[in-house]
């Protein structure tokens, strides 16, 4: 039978905690369908960087090269600068491996109460498809005047026609398969110099998807759509910064961050992808045993869809949204369960 391997990177905080969840999920979705999980965990997160000086070793990258997926909980925690954790682990393996379309689903669920009044579980139901490797997210910058008066500091973004293009393209062959609407998320009036190219290049693309609805949103009146109608989206487009933001407001509306899966896609397949919640390690929250797993077996169904196995990864969003609605649930979503209990019992729910 088919043999999955993959990299599991439970990293930081609560990573740790609903890393143990996903698997338990994975592997009894292998055992009903089955296939096989072949495992192999790495320690690489903070506590490492403690031992080592390093998020991950030297040859880390080439250590994940050839899984069919890596599966990774969250990086980052109090005591290590998270902009060292961040470009030291989790965005060399998304720019390494080319992941380029990071690909955020968000569904109101049935039992799952959005802040927002009257809304009625399926009525948000967008994704958002977030540039993942270039834009605001620069690596180029400098300081002058180092400790003068006159001190500046200059950040570069980058947009290349390739790197637009190919996100852009993505997120309308996305929509062909969904609700045939694109939205782009701007800032053409006030950043002037990238915003008016991402929306030039959003506009040549658009002539090829005929079929497709589009429309843009200055980034400032977006969120605020976000909120009043977020039934107005179906494909929402944006760039690195953009889409960060977007996808944690829009799990947000549609109830919590905490059930948000993320997948970094390298869409050519020709190095791994990669899946994750949306949330990041919670140090507020972690060890107490009551996050929530859902973002990170969410993730696993969808790492599960990417390497072809649609049924499993269908049955496990069965298994979650009779979970959501019936409990066991943790305190987030309103229940008194732990992370255990409620991992446990969407395994038991497939
Ligand atoms: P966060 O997502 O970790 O937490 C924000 C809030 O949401 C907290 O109150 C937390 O308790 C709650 N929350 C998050 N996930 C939850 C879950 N599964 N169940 C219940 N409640 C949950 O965001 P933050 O506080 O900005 O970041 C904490 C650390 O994580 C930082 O170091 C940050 O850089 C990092 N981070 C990492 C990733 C990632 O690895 N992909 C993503 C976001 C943040
Ligand atoms: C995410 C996170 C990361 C990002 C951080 C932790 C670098 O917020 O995956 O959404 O901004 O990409
Ligand atoms: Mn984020």
């Amino acid at each position: 039978s088919t043999t999955i391997r993959i990299a599991s990177i439970p990293g930081d905080g609560i990573g740790k905690d609903v890393m143990v969840e996903g698997i338990r999920v994975l592997d009894a979705a292998a055992t009903k369908f089955g296939f096989r999980m072949d495992w192999k965990h790495f320690d690489w997160s903070c506590e490492y960087y403690a031992r080592h000086g390093a998020m991950m070793p030297a040859d880390g990258i080439d250590q994940l090269r050839d899984f069919d997926s890596v599966y990774l909980g969250a990086v980052g925690f109090p005591g290590v600068p998270d902009h060292i954790s961040l470009w030291g682990l989790l965005i060399p393996i998304r720019r390494e491996f080319d992941q380029y379309a990071n690909i955020r689903p968000v569904y109101l669920m049935p039992g799952v109460k959005s802040p927002l009044a009257g809304r009625e579980p399926g009525s948000i139901n967008m994704m958002i498809v977030r540039e993942n490797t270039e834009g605001e997210y620069g690596t180029q910058g400098r300081f002058e005047n180092r400790g003068t008066e006159d001190e500046r500091v200059i950040g570069e973004a980058t947009f290349t026609r390739k790197g637009v293009d190919r996100i852009l393209r993505y997120a309308f062959e996305q929509a062909m398969t969904r609700g045939r609407h694109v939205t782009s998320a701007t800032k053409s009036n006030g950043l002037a110099i990238t915003m008016p190219y991402w929306d030039e290049r959003f506009a040549l693309m658009a002539r090829n998807y005929p079929e497709v609805r589009t429309d843009q949103f200055h980034i400032d009146i977006l969120t605020a759509q976000f909120v009043r109608n977020p039934d107005w989206f179906d494909v929402v487009v944006g760039s690195n910064l953009f889409g960060d933001i977007l996808s944690d407001l829009a799990p947000a509306c549609a109830g919590t961050i905490a059930i948000a899966p993320s997948a970094n896609l390298n869409p050519e397949r020709i190095h791994p992808s990669m899946f994750e919640p949306v949330h990041g390690s919670a140090p507020d929250i972690a060890g107490k045993g009551i996050a929530n797993p859902v973002g990170q077996i969410w993730a696993g169904s969808m790492m599960l869809d990417h390497l072809g196995q649609p049924e499993a990864a269908a049955a496990i969003m069965r298994a979650i949204e009779t979970v959501l609605a019936e409990g066991p649930r943790t305190p987030d979503v309103g229940g008194k369960a732990t992370t255990v209990e409620m991992g446990k019992a969407i395994a038991s729910a497939l």
